[in-house]
């Protein structure tokens, strides 16, 4: 039987606050409710690596997104420095290349081992869930999102990263073609009965559970809740119950 306490690991906050203190005050409240706080370009941008040492002090783990994408040598100085900070889990833009997944997959596993530091796993992001067929097609990729995820996916395994960040409707192909060990990353998550908002690709957390996703990523539908730890723990019930 899984129990709450293996489950709450595969959940991810996504605290996209411009305001530290309210971060910092909703990790306080959320930090024996969930694994994991993902901290993305507005927070990381406003409140730097403190929030991220912050966080680690409260008993959190952290998802630095801040979807790398440069040169080789400039991701992988810069995934240097996300291990050296102590992330569970960062990501960039598959779009780089093979080359600069290569070189940060080595760079990662070089500092880890010498600096004696716990190694992140690096996941690829694919294609952005903003764009669609036809604003591929603008940027001269031919084919559709579908088979540019996938073929992207397989070159970020190839390149020996640990996963990526997809959108519910993908996870299944992408297990499917990458193997049960492929860390699958999912936003886009909503509780069973609640309003979609602006999320497009939505699946709930207990679909989510049983479709094999590794981490399912909820923001608003936690931090913009009245009792945010409350809602923490009924995603948590909900996946308990899918994971049975
Ligand atoms: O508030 P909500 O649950 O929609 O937050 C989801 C988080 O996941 C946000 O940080 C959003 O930027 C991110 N995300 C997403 N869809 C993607 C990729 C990332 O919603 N395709």
């Amino acid at each position: 039987m899984t129990t709450a306490s293996q489950v709450r690991q595969r959940l991810i906050v996504a605290l996209d606050l411009a305001d530290p203190s309210r971060a910092k005050t909703l990790a306080t409240l959320l930090a024996p409710e969930v694994g994991m706080f993902k901290v993305g370009k507005q927070l990381y941008v406003r409140a730097g690596p403190d929030i991220v040492r912050t966080i680690h002090e409260l008993g959190g783990e952290v998802f630095l997104d801040l979807k790398f994408h440069d040169i080789s040598n400039t991701v992988a100085a810069a995934a240097v420095e996300a291990a050296r900070l102590g992330v569970r889990l960062f990501n960039v833009h598959a779009f780089g290349g093979p080359e600069m997944m290569r070189q940060t997959a080595a760079a990662v596993e070089k500092v880890c081992g010498e600096e004696d530091l716990r190694r992140p796993s690096v996941l690829g992001v694919t294609v952005l869930t903003s764009l669609d067929d036809s604003d591929l097609e603008t940027l001269g990729i031919q084919g559709g999102v579908r088979a540019q995820v996938l073929r992207l996916a397989g070159m970020v395994k190839e390149a020996g990263l640990a996963g990526v960040v997809c959108s519910a409707q993908e996870a299944s192909d992408i297990r499917r073609s990458c193997g049960d060990a492929f860390l699958l990353v999912t936003p886009g998550i909503r509780p069973a009965g609640q309003q979609a908002g602006d999320q497009k690709r939505i699946m709930t957390p207990g679909d989510a559970v049983r479709a094999g996703i590794d981490y399912i990523v909820v923001g608003r539908p936690i931090t913009g809740a009245d009792d945010p730890a409350g809602a923490a723990r009924s995603v948590v019930a909900e996946m308990v119950e899918a994971a049975g």
